[in-house]
């Protein structure tokens, strides 16, 4: 693998930032875990187990028959009763579980255990009413309320794997994973608040049933109230189902293995796979991840992960983490610049938030709007800030360390991904002393290497192939419907061992650095999007000929997408003409996948350049978009294309960034930019 410019500047950062003192004497994690763990991995992880509440105990750690785990084979558990009920047995009923935020000031509502038990007993209760039983799927299209966690822990206490669209995704994405999970039951909610207005949820909705035959029943949550369609028999409203049923349910304990969610995300092919995780050893990894990553302490923490809960990390440190901990968290609906760009500090004065968990994205969109609105708000409540979802810059490192952390609050760079189900690599934020732009060791228990092509780990300061070399309680089990494609996908380059799609080196000390992804996956904002897919979105235009997509590196989101399109000879693409034409592209993107998806920029162009055997040469296209000299051309089968197309790129207006909210069916976010994206929030 070659390091490119940027990064080796990078790779020579040098600074270096101790663990808090104050933070470290009280830590939850001592310096001891790392041999602890070293010394007996399965005891470690064992010892994470005993911190829930099974009933009935495991007999053996793993069984692993490569590439399939098993953890605490043998146990059984409830992963609500685990985020829900053993708080209120405990006597801690009364404390707060989320402080929610709505967008619109003065929205709040803050929810404790002992309500959040009544809510999800409820919600089992309507489910079940609904025919909704152990094993089924159910589909959840939410904004960001107290419900879609409620819901998810509804699902969770029957039995029911979950499948959460992130509301940002089309219609058409909500579909095709309802189809390929087989849900039933779609939960989901008129609308949500942002930016000021309403998005509509319930219309994609109404659309995506077009094409799902198989769902009985809608299920409903009022938050914005506008008029919405209804069709009798199959929607129904949360409020006339969920809030009438009975606040008792004995729940029932399932196999340590039993299902517990699928999760979409994209792979180097076009369709997405659905990633599951299981619950005793998901549970397991979350829960210890939260404890001693972010060192909750639920007598005096309070928690924001500003992500959304669509995504992973929603799932991992907005629900499953944080709840089975015990601790209060702040959740919050809307825009980072709603009601004022310091609306962010604004909530962490208020609620006194301990620990922040978000994303680069959001931290360099931040950076751009101004130190002064953090410095509008007191935010030495803060003593953990974390970050996710990519490589973090030096610059971004270190402004976040300063101007949110107040240069005392410990930074943990988290890397992880939706098929890990929680995070992997990190420091320690009692232990670790930090660099800026590396996400430093392995958690305790996990075996994670860099390995070049011939499947040994490379020397240090060498680039290869970042994998982990033994099973961990939070992985994946499998692709949903599809195990062929998990074993190919994850497996087969070094057998046994888990490929993650990402490129790392290690450096002298041994810590990593993260370096991004080796496939065709872009992480626009943090957000994961297969070239192929928005190709195949491109080109399902009838009046496109071929399409080729690259990620471009972008200051704010990271990558932004390029495209560059051939069109077919009988189209009009002159003066407006080719405007409108790109115009539309874009609106196909966005309503195939998402806004999220929707190109940076879109260049027709009469030709691609291709090898002789008629390969893209995708590598030439990046540098073309990232206005850089071109690279070897010595293999395509006519150079003067390359040309001509860094000639029209040179020319083409830089595209003015669309902010528009569009048709309701696309949903709520537009993370064509970052401001709206916030990574994952
Ligand atoms: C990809 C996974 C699971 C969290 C959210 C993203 C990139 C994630 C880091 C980090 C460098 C990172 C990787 C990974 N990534 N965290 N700290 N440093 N890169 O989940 O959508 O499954 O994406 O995000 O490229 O493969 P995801």
């Amino acid at each position: 693998m070659t390091i490119s410019p940027e990064l080796s500047v990078l790779l020579h950062e040098n600074r270096q930032f101790d663990p808090p003192a104050d933070l470290a004497a009280n830590a939850n994690a001592q310096p001891e875990i790392y041999e602890r763990a070293a010394a007996d991995r399965l005891g470690f992880w064992s010892e994470q187990a005993e911190f829930l509440t099974w009933d009935r105990h495991w007999d053996e750690v793993l069984e692993w028959e490569a590439p399939h785990s098993k953890w605490f084979v043998g146990g059984t558990l409830n992963a609500s009763v685990n985020c829900v009920d053993r708080h209120v047995d405990a006597g801690n009923g009364g404390r707060v579980a989320f402080h929610w935020v709505g967008e619109p000031e003065g929205d709040t509502r803050a929810t404790t255990y002992a309500q959040l038990k009544d809510q999800v007993c409820q919600a089992a209760n309507a489910l079940t009413d609904l025919g909704v039983k152990k094993g089924d799927r159910v589909a959840i299209y939410m904004p960001m309320i107290p419900e879609t966690v409620v819901a998810m822990l509804a699902c969770a206490r029957l039995g029911a794997p979950h499948m959460v669209v992130f509301a940002g995704y089309s219609s058409e994405a909500l579909s095709t994973r309802i189809i390929d999970c087989g849900a039933q039951v779609v939960i989901t909610a008129d609308g949500s608040w942002r930016k000021g207005v309403i998005n509509e949820l319930k219309p994609a909705v109404d659309v995506a049933m077009d094409s799902c035959p198989d769902v009985r029943h809608v299920l409903v949550v009022k938050r914005t109230g506008q008029e919405v369609d209804w069709r009798t028999g199959r929607d129904v409203w949360w409020h006339d189902t969920v809030e009438k049923a009975s606040t008792d349910h004995t729940p029932e304990m399932f196999d340590s293995e039993h299902p517990l969610y699928i999760m979409y995300t994209s792979g180097t092919t076009g369709t997405p796979k659905g990633v599951l995780h299981t619950t005793g050893g998901y549970l397991t990894h979350v829960s210890s991840t939260s404890r001693l990553i972010f060192d909750m302490k639920p007598e005096t923490d309070v928690f924001w992960t500003a992500a959304d809960i669509g995504w992973v990390t929603g799932h991992s440190y907005i629900v499953y983490g944080p709840l089975a901990n015990g601790v209060t968290s702040v959740m919050y609906e809307g825009a980072p610049d709603a009601g004022g760009k310091d609306r962010w500090w604004k909530i962490i004065e208020h609620y006194g938030v301990t620990i922040l968990y978000t994303a680069p994205t959001t931290i360099r969109t931040f950076m751009k709007w101004g130190e002064e609105y953090p410095k509008m708000h007191d935010l030495s409540s803060l003593r953990i800030i974390g970050s996710v979802g990519e490589p973090i810059n030096p610059e971004a490192w270190i402004w976040y360390h300063s101007n949110i952390g107040g240069n005392t609050a410990a930074v943990v760079d988290t890397w992880w991904q939706t098929e890990n189900g929680g995070i992997l690599i990190t420091p320690l934020p009692g232990i670790t002393a930090t660099k800026p732009g590396a996400a430093m060791k392995p958690f305790p228990g996990i075996s994670a290497e860099v390995f070049g092509n011939d499947g040994k780990p490379v020397g240090r300061g060498e680039g290869g192939f970042l994998v982990v070399t033994e099973p961990w309680p939070g992985m994946l089990r499998t692709v949903w419907g599809d195990d062929e494609r998990y074993q190919r996908t994850y497996w087969s380059k070094f057998p046994g061992v888990y490929l993650s799609g990402d490129g790392a080196k290690k450096d002298d000390d041994g810590d990593f650095w993260v370096l991004g992804r080796l496939d065709d996956v872009m992480n626009i904002s943090g957000h994961r999007i297969s070239t192929t897919e928005v190709e195949h979105a491109i080109v399902s235009d009838l009046k496109v000929a071929e399409a080729a997509v690259v990620g471009a590196s972008d200051p704010i989101t990271g990558t932004a997408i390029v495209a560059f399109v051939t069109i077919k000879a009988s189209v009009d693409t002159e003066g407006e003409a080719g405007v409108r034409l790109v115009a539309e592209l874009r609106d196909t993107v966005a309503e195939r996948i998402g806004k999220l998806a929707r190109p940076r920029q879109i260049l027709l162009t009469p030709e691609l350049p291709k090898t002789r055997s008629g390969k893209i040469m995708r590598r030439l296209l990046r540098d073309v978009a990232e206005h850089r000299e071109l690279g070897d051309v010595t293999t395509l089968a006519d150079s003067t294309v390359v040309d001509m197309i860094a000639e029209l790129m040179a020319d083409a207006p830089a595209e003015a960034e669309d902010t528009t909210n569009g048709s309701a069916a696309s949903g709520v976010a537009d993370s064509t930019t970052a401001e709206e994206a916030g990574g994952h929030a």
